[in-house]
């Protein structure tokens, strides 16, 4: 008897899961109980195929082993039936995924070190720090106008166009594409979350952001800047030959792609956590200095990223259970960032926690979020600022929340400002 109650309370889980992972926005709002149930439940799951890591200890063992897992993958998932597809749109799926697949995230050592090694310069601390004023006066520029209407809606207003006009204002993009950026990146946000499902609008979005690379290495072959990011990128390669057309767009959508919904996320998430929790808000903007360690318990707490994968490339063990070469592992970051073996009182925000960079949002080990510093001293301005300019600011209506589960963030956040 107690087998088979053990065996229904996985399944349960399993459906809980598989609900949460298709972005369920219910469900999404009660993720933390169904972690709480995962971890009493102990033993490891399988949902979709994947095997579901979320202890702390498990997910930094697999992430800090990447010749045994592996980060390539077959980026060619549909997420409906492929017998439904039509000869053309399989064709799209193939060119989509052959492009995914050549991004540095999604590849391993050496070709990822030698991806990584190229514009890895551009986002060093001492790099990123100096980006503070620009990004503090692109703060001050989007709240111009929200000063005056005293209300605002953070995604839209802030959260949104800040990381993108960063790195915009990074790769030398003006400022008038960034409407078309922002469509695409929605659509290539959806495709990843569930397979594919949005196959035409993604593949249409691909094509918009080969189409805007191309002008750009056009614009630049006749001349510019070459020490800047871009110029870096267009003119190096690990063995001198310059990269391909292709390889540079990969390079060029993934910073914009990795570095825009991800932030955009973050910043929503921390004004929510803080407007959950008023006495946090309050001591923040009481002492401004505690800003910076307050951004790594946002993303320790509410993180952006929810979930990585891996694939076994040999049998392996994780987790404490054998894993069979090519299984993949799918690791949930945001349980493991509430483990309580590792952190105090794990549900409870506390933007003074000691530990709290301990956190495994940013990932962890040799694919380790490149845009770390960049991500966190962008959050850092926005929600100081946002904290300090308008202490009376609250809510006026529960955020809405994106139906996705990997990229997790609100779609809307109404505040009243005054
Ligand atoms: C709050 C914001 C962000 C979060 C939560 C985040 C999260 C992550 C995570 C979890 C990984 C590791 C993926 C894996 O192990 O499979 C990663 C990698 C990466 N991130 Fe971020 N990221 C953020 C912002 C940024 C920004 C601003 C940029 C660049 C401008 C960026 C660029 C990258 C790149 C290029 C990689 C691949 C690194 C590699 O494979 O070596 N990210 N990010």
């Amino acid at each position: 008897m107690a087998t088979a109650a053990a065996t229904t309370a996985a399944t349960d889980l399993e459906l809980e899961l598989a609900r949460l992972f298709s972005g369920d926005v219910e469900s999404l709002a009660g993720q933390f109980e169904i972690y709480e149930r995962l971890r009493a439940h102990g033993s490891v799951l399988e949902v979709n195929g994947d095997l579901i890591l979320t202890g702390h200890g498990d997910v930094r063992a697999v992430l800090g082993n990447p010749v045994t897992f592996s980060s390539a993958r077959d980026r060619s998932i549909y997420g409906g039936d492929i017998d439904d597809l039509s000869p053309a749109q399989l064709a799209k799926l193939h060119e989509l995924a052959g492009f995914e697949s050549g991004w540095m995230n999604d590849n391993d050592d050496p070709v990822h070190a030698n991806m990584r090694g190229l514009i890895q310069f551009a986002f060093t601390p001492r790099r990123v720090a100096q980006m503070r004023e620009t990004i503090q006066s692109f703060v001050d520029e989007l709240l111009t106008p929200v000063d005056e209407r005293g209300e605002m809606e953070l995604v839209r207003d802030l959260a949104h166009p800040l990381p993108l006009n960063v790195i915009c204002d990074l790769l030398g993009i003006g400022r008038d594409r960034n409407a078309e950026i922002r469509a695409w990146s929605d659509e290539l946000a959806v495709a990843f979350d569930t397979g594919h499902a949005n196959l035409d609008a993604a593949y249409d979005a691909y094509l918009g952001f080969r189409g805007l690379i191309h002008e750009l290495i056009e614009h630049r072959r006749d001349g510019g800047d070459t020490t800047d990011l871009f110029g870096a990128l267009l003119n190096g390669s690990p063995d001198g030959t310059g990269l391909s057309e292709e390889q540079l767009t990969g390079m060029l959508v993934l910073l914009l792609f990795a570095g825009h919904e991800t932030t955009t996320n973050l910043i929503g998430n921390s004004i929510i956590a803080l407007l959950n929790n008023r006495e946090q808000f309050d001591r923040l903007r009481d002492d401004p200095s505690l800003a910076a360690g307050a951004v790594n318990e946002f993303l320790r707490h509410n993180g952006s990223v929810q979930s990585v994968r891996r694939v076994a490339v040999t049998d392996a063990e994780a987790g404490g259970v054998p894993v069979a070469r090519g299984r993949s592992v799918r690791m949930l970051l945001a349980c493991a960032n509430r483990d309580p073996l590792v952190f105090t009182d794990p549900e409870r925000l506390d933007i003074t926690r000691s530990d709290a960079a301990q956190h495994v949002t940013l990932g962890y080990g040799i694919h380790r979020c490149l845009g770390a510093w960049l991500a966190r001293l962008e959050t850092e301005v926005a929600v100081s600022t946002l904290v300090s300019r308008y202490p009376a600011m609250q809510l006026t209506q529960a955020p809405e929340m994106r139906p996705m589960y990997t990229m997790y963030g609100p779609k809307s956040v109404h505040l009243q400002l005054f």
